[in-house]
């Protein structure tokens, strides 16, 4: 089937004439043709979301969040085949598309009640007849630049802020992963948006994106992708005088204290590295492991890993999909082999061997240890199941090395230690701490986003949203007489 670019409400052919297809990463399935457009289309979405804009920022923000919650009915009534259809085209397994596809839903539903919520406040003033107070006013259109590992719900949490603010929007999701994005418009459009107010232009970052953020019309970007990627779009929207927001790579680490719960502690690194076959920016990639329980860990851990299954992710029982491409793969592949010449390899380190899983772009779960701090799997971002192990004296070491890095989105920590996890909150140069939980999760309502270089601009989701997509205004109101 082909599907056409989402501009000024109406289903479009690309200016090119051109689609790509849409393939699995599991079988190489087609899921349909998606446009391959031009900087030209880019244009026409930009124009269509300026002249949307003044009418949908007259609208009430209640009047606006009925839309966002039509457009949560009509994906919670096809969540079936959302979640089905993101988890072909993404690879990740059953039980985390579906959640995806749910938290896409919980998203809409969120910013939809964020409505009733005050959008300013009341300040005393020096005179006694002046009235002070502060409220928010949109940005103008915005460009939203999404990525492929969380393919509708991204594009969401992006969205639902920016519409509910009053702002309008052009979206150029991933080209690997178009239809979840896809089916988020046309949601919008059964919820019978208003034409223009969102616009979705599907196609390749390297043709278009560049076209989105040097657009004079675009007043904002918004981007989650790759730290490469990321630094020159932040640069150029500076050149261009834009506000912009971006949510990059991760080097994550999981610290593991004597104290810990074994078994827990043991889930929390499996969950935290391997679902989403390590797709995320907040998955784990390193485990720093005082050396009480370290050999303990280590062992249990390993015989849980090589315990995982591995296959198509539509399957219930699959706990590691496929990686999203072959590129990925490859990426993922390379670092495996430079991780065997600078560590000692546990397991894992390769495809697997299942004839089955031959025409997907698999990658078994790997594990090493001796790793030094200088390798380069201990340094970069792998974006792929691959974990390295630390071995440290104490506290202070472990947190010493977990800031040895030059990310800082999310870091966990597992101890029963009241006084330690609380220390490490302090300590860890981070967006995200999590005690005794995985380093991977977002919920709607909390604030989310890094520090160093994981992030710049200020953090999207939960009562934080409302900073990027909206500016202050400073009200002073003086009666005549
Ligand atoms: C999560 O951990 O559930 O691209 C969300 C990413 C992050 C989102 C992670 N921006 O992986």
């Amino acid at each position: 089937m082909r599907h056409l670019n989402y501009i000024n409400g109406q289903w479009k052919e690309p200016s090119t004439k051109e689609y790509k297809e849409n393939l699995s990463p599991h079988n190489s399935e087609s899921l349909g043709e998606f446009p391959s457009s031009a900087p030209a289309d880019v244009h026409d979405a930009a124009a269509a979301a300026k002249r949307a804009f003044p009418a949908w920022k007259k609208l009430s923000i209640q009047q606006r969040a009925a839309y966002l919650q039509r457009a949560a009915a009509f994906l919670k009534e096809n969540i079936e085949e959302i979640g089905r259809d993101l988890i072909k085209e993404e690879g990740k397994a059953f039980s985390e598309g579906m959640g995806e596809a749910n938290r896409a839903v919980s998203i809409l539903e969120y910013f939809a009640a964020e409505a009733r919520q005050p959008l300013g406040d009341v300040i005393p003033s020096a005179s006694e007849k002046t009235f002070l107070y502060t409220t928010r006013t949109p940005l103008g259109p915005v460009g939203l630049i999404t990525p492929w590992n969380f393919p509708i719900a991204i594009p969401v949490w992006k969205m639902a802020p920016a519409l509910i603010y009053g702002n309008t929007v052009v979206i150029k999701p991933a080209d690997l992963t178009p239809k979840s994005v896809y089916y988020v418009m046309k949601a919008f459009d059964e919820a019978g948006l208003p034409a223009g107010v969102l616009n979705c232009v599907f196609g390749r970052g390297s043709v278009i994106g560049n076209e989105l953020v040097k657009h004079p019309d675009i007043k904002a970007i918004s981007f989650t992708g790759s730290n490469q990627v990321g630094r020159q779009i932040q640069k150029q929207a500076v050149e261009h005088g834009k506000k912009v927001q971006m949510e990059m790579g991760g080097k994550n680490p999981l610290v593991v204290l004597n104290d810990a719960d074994l078994d827990r502690a043991v889930e929390i690194t499996v969950g935290g590295a391997f679902k989403s076959t390590g797709q995320k920016c907040t998955a784990t990639s390193r485990v720093i492991v005082q050396e009480g329980i370290y050999e303990s860990f280590r062992d249990l851990l390993v015989k849980r890993t090589k315990e995982l299954t591995i296959g198509n992710p539509l399957h219930e029982g699959t706990y590691i999909g496929p990686a999203v491409s072959k590129a990925q793969l490859d990426g993922v592949l390379e670092m495996i082999e430079a991780g065997k010449s600078e560590a000692t390899l546990l397991c894992g380190g390769g495809i697997p061997e299942e004839e089955e899983l031959k025409n997907g772009f698999y990658v078994k779960p790997t594990i090493f240890e001796n790793v030094p701090r200088d390798a380069r799997i201990a340094r970069e971002e792998i974006f792929g199941p691959v974990l390295s192990l630390f071995k440290v004296k104490d506290y202070e070491e472990a947190v010493e090395m977990a800031n040895e890095t030059e990310f800082g989105l999310s870091a966990a920590i597992c101890t029963n230690n009241l006084t330690l996890a609380r220390r490490f909150v302090e300590d860890a140069e981070v967006g995200l701490v999590h005690v005794n939980s995985e380093t991977s999760g977002a919920e709607p309502q909390m604030p989310f986003g890094g520090v160093k270089n994981s992030s710049s601009g200020s953090r999207e989701q939960g009562k934080a949203a409302i900073e990027f997509y909206t500016e202050v205004k400073t009200v002073y109101m003086d009666p005549v007489v």
